[in-house]
């Protein structure tokens, strides 16, 4: 405990397992360029309440900027044992550079539970930022490939039956429709993650009357965390961060599965590009559509770690507590894993063909039966009666083994009268998809108005 920054009170040893147990500098060190950015910040605030002398803020920011490209360039060397975590080697670094006597005014105030804090939050907001980006070009793609396939009709399925005749653009805006939420929930959660912690000190404030909204405005926070036991206790933006990563995920992944039925031999509605797929080592005529498979496999690990995280922090006491550390490892992966995730689905869909003449091969006249109805309805039958008429022509036809559009009109007066001859008009898929104009339909219009619903969804309104 020697070289330690607590090692005042402790006079035995560490055992060499519990130094290795408890040091997080082989995750946190992704922090490294946050934890100098907080502490100039720092510093400089602590040189309005006369903590510092200018000449002394000078020296410290000096300091931190030679560590930030020691860090930038590689050359930074990580003391094995003393080097707890990222704050504590860089604070370790930075009397090495100026000396003990300067350096060791830094931390005054202030405490790596709300340096920690700083640090997890200005890290997260770029995070957030990237998979922003990443969100934004993925919807874009949606959109685009929306506007130009806009003709095909393929089958919609509940239940995975054949249900109704819908747009395959329709088909895509669902999903899209999905991802613009997430896009409105992920700028939501990236305004709470960007408040700032610091000058909260251990847990009951700052001593030395910090300007805490000046620290926090230098680091490009929108507010400051108000009560100083809720800003180092909360990790609340890690959970909420990896919520909302679960949710996307949980959309990728039944994109990803429609995907991988859409491409199977037996639909063919769609083929992966080659870069995305990968072979098989036994049968020479596979191609798999492994990454939509991991994007389905990792919706499994990004929940986890958002419900992982839940049970580690739902009975700590207030306020920091070590378990707290056990939010950075699934942090980093989780936001990593959800922005390969959405580089691969953008990847996917940008080179993805599709194959329209199997979508409409695989279109049957009794997905009109509700359209049959429908006519009925449109001559003053009421609805349930039609829909029993209806499932009356389709019994009809299953008996005749005939498709639906192949009964005589004499057969579908035998089974209602008040058939004219203008039913037949009605066994056309394109005036199916058609007859769908209302709001969120998938008539043409319809579909047109959704692209521009999403696009103004990009766009912040
Ligand atoms: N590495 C620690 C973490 O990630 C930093 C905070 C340590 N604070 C303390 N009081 N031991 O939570």
């Amino acid at each position: 405990t020697a070289g330690k920054l607590w090692g005042g009170r402790f006079t035995g040893g560490q055992d060499p397992i519990m130094t290795q147990y408890n040091e997080s500098i082989y995750f946190d060190r992704k922090f490294y360029s946050q934890d100098i950015r907080g502490s100039i910040a720092y510093a400089r605030a602590n040189t309005k309440t006369g903590i510092l002398t200018s000449a002394e803020f000078a020296e410290i920011e000096r300091g931190l900027q030679q560590i930030h490209q020691e860090w930038e360039s590689g050359s930074f060397h990580i003391h094995p044992g003393v080097d707890e975590d990222i704050h504590t080697a860089n604070e370790r670094r930075l009397a090495e550079v100026i000396g003990k006597d300067i350096a060791g005014k830094l931390h005054t105030g202030r405490s790596r539970n709300d340096q920690v804090a700083t640090d997890m939050r200005l890290w997260l907001r770029e995070q957030i930022e990237q998979l922003e980006r990443y969100l934004v070009d993925f919807l874009k793609v949606i959109t685009a490939r929306a506007e130009k396939e806009i003709e095909h009709v393929m089958p919609g399925y509940t239940h995975l039956q054949r249900a109704q005749p819908i747009r395959w653009s329709h088909w895509m805006l669902m999903y899209g429709s999905f991802f613009a939420s997430d896009l409105q929930r992920l700028r939501e959660v990236k305004a709470r993650v960007n408040r700032s912690p610091l000058g909260a000190g251990a847990l009951a404030g700052n001593p030395f009357n910090i300007d805490r909204d000046a620290v926090a405005e230098e680091l490009g926070f929108e507010s400051v965390l108000m009560n100083s036991m809720a800003a180092v206790a909360d990790r609340d933006f890690v959970v909420e961060t990896m919520q909302w990563g679960s949710m996307l995920m949980t959309h990728l992944s039944r994109w990803a599965e429609d995907l991988i039925i859409y491409s199977s031999g037996e639909f063919s509605f769609v083929r992966l590009a080659d870069a995305y797929s990968t072979g098989s080592s036994i049968m020479p005529q596979k191609k798999n559509p492994d990454s939509l498979e991991l994007l389905r496999g990792k919706a499994g690990r990004a929940f986890g770690q958002m419900a992982g995280l839940m049970m580690s922090v739902k009975g700590i006491p207030s306020t920091y507590n070590k378990d707290l550390q056990e939010s950075v490892e699934p942090l980093l992966d989780h936001v990593k894993t959800v922005g390969d995730s959405l580089q691969i689905a953008t990847g996917v869909i940008s080179t993805l063909d599709i194959l329209p003449e199997n979508m409409h091969k695989s279109l049957t006249p009794d997905m009109l039966a509700t359209d049959l109805a429908e006519y009925l309805v449109r001559k003053g039958v009421p609805f349930r009666e039609t829909h029993h008429i209806s499932g009356r022509v389709v019994a009809l036809a299953e008996k005749e083994k005939k498709p639906m559009d192949q009964l005589s009109f004499a057969q579908l007066q035998g089974v209602d009268k008040r058939f004219d001859e203008d039913v037949l008009a009605v066994f056309d898929y394109q005036k199916s998809v058609e007859m769908r104009s209302a709001k969120g339909g998938t008539s043409r219009s319809a579909v047109m108005e959704q692209i521009e619903a999403v696009k103004k969804a990009l766009a912040g309104e």
